[in-house]
């Protein structure tokens, strides 16, 4: 493989020293070329099309994320890491959305450097083993509660917000709407993916899902015929999960809404399930239901979110009540918009397209948004508990 090459962007003398001294240490990649501010790498950066941009920010510097930006729109492949010595939270989020695909903190720490180089490294010759990708679930085991609306509502604004890789799968084998719901005649659907896939083309999901629009959406279809669906097995779908997580930052899955032998393994391989109820006793009392299988099948509570779908303020039973009769907290609401909703559905088109403005568009995207903040949050945070260097509570508070 042809070595890969790096930019440093750094004032500070002592950190560019100590960047060339721990590249050294990672095999096959070299530091090409040196600058100051990222103003003065920037022609640079789009010249030469380094595979790694070094950059540090001080005081969170709007400039260098507003660059940072400005070049992944326009090249997407070049891996930039941000080092910061003085940072909170929030403004490593800002960073990641830009487009910067990793974080430092400063001082540096020499395994935590080299771990994340050679992990980024693997994104370059297709092995990555992308464990940073999170798997999104909508459940419930009721149907006509609102999965599929929110899953394809959800991916759509995951990848608008994030602007990563993200994948949305029909796994509602028998029933699946997701292509419906998005207005796409898919090329492949999950049946042959799952027979096809080997592992060794690191190429096949990008080019065998559909591109959604001008977005870093994937589809991933159900069968078009029942019976095919029969023959997908478990083993086949963990290994789907598997194959996904190397070529997706998140993955959205709608599924049935019967506790079968795949939907658990759904369930199993998910990060994170979105279990949907409406404010209705019978729906609220499956809702308890579902908890109940999950707490037997070992899940921490945490891997469930519920969501209330079609909220309206003035509802007979209260969000209170709802929590006091699950014993948990609602993690989000998704106000009742039926207009804005069937047009959707008849169109073809995420509410985003249809009225951005509107409360339901406005509740997806701000849904997105505390979902992948918290996704970057505990990122942050594992790599701050790392660094022994720095005052972890400090940082999060
Ligand atoms: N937030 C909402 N406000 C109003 N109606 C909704 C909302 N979400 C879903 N619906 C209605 O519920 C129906 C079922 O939604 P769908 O997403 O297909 O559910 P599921 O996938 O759980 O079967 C939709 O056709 C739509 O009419
Ligand atoms: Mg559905």
């Amino acid at each position: 493989m042809a070595k890969l090459s790096a930019f440093i962007v750094d004032n500070d003398e002592n950190t560019r020293e100590i960047i060339k001294n721990l590249i050294q240490e990672v095999e096959n990649v070299e530091i090409a070329d040196v600058f100051n501010t990222i103003s003065d790498a920037y022609n640079e950066i789009l010249k030469e099309k380094p595979n790694f941009v070094f950059v540090s920010t001080v005081n969170n510097s709007q400039d260098v994320f507003g660059l940072i930006e400005k070049i992944t729109l326009v090249n997407n492949k070049i891996k930039f890491i941000v080092m910061a010595s003085s940072y909170d939270t929030n403004s490593v989020i800002k960073a990641m959305r830009a487009g910067a695909r990793e974080f430092l903190p400063k001082p540096l720490i020499k395994e935590d450097f080299i771990k994340t180089v050679n992990r980024l490294k693997e994104q370059f010759s297709g092995n990555d083993s992308n464990t940073n990708c999170k798997i999104i679930t909508t459940f419930s085991n009721k149907g006509g509660i609102g999965k599929t609306s929110i899953a394809t509502n959800l991916a759509l604004e995951i990848a608008n917000i994030t602007k990563e890789k993200v994948a949305i799968v029909d796994m509602n084998f028998q029933l699946g709407d997701v292509a419906t719901f998005l207005d796409i005649k898919p090329s492949f659907d999950i049946s042959y993916v799952v027979k096809n896939i080997d592992g060794t083309d690191n190429n096949f999901l990008e080019s065998t899902l559909d591109k959604y629009k001008d977005t870093s959406l994937y589809v991933l279809a159900d069968p078009p015929y029942m019976e095919q669906a029969k023959d997908i097995t478990p083993e086949q779908i963990t290994k789907l999960f598997d194959e996904l997580r190397k070529s997706f930052s998140y993955v959205i899955v709608d599924t049935s809404n019967v506790f079968d032998g795949k939907t658990i393994t759904v369930l199993d391989n998910t990060d994170f399930i979105m279990l949907v109820t409406i404010v209705n006793l019978p729906a609220i009392r499956n809702c308890q239901r579902c908890l109940d299988v999950f707490e037997r099948l070992g899940y921490s509570k945490d891997k469930s979110k519920i969501v209330i779908n079609r909220y309206m303020e003035n509802d007979e039973v209260t969000v209170e009540d709802v929590e006091n009769t699950l014993n948990k907290k609602v993690y989000w609401k998704i106000p009742n918009n039926y207009f804005t909703i069937m047009s959707s559905i008849n169109k073809g088109l995420p509410v985003e397209y249809i009225n951005p403005s509107s409360n339901i568009a406005q509740s997806f995207r701000e849904l997105a948004t505390v979902l992948s903040d918290n996704i970057y949050k505990q990122k942050i945070a594992q790599k701050i508990e790392r660094n022994p260097l720095i005052n972890f509570k400090s940082l999060m508070g």
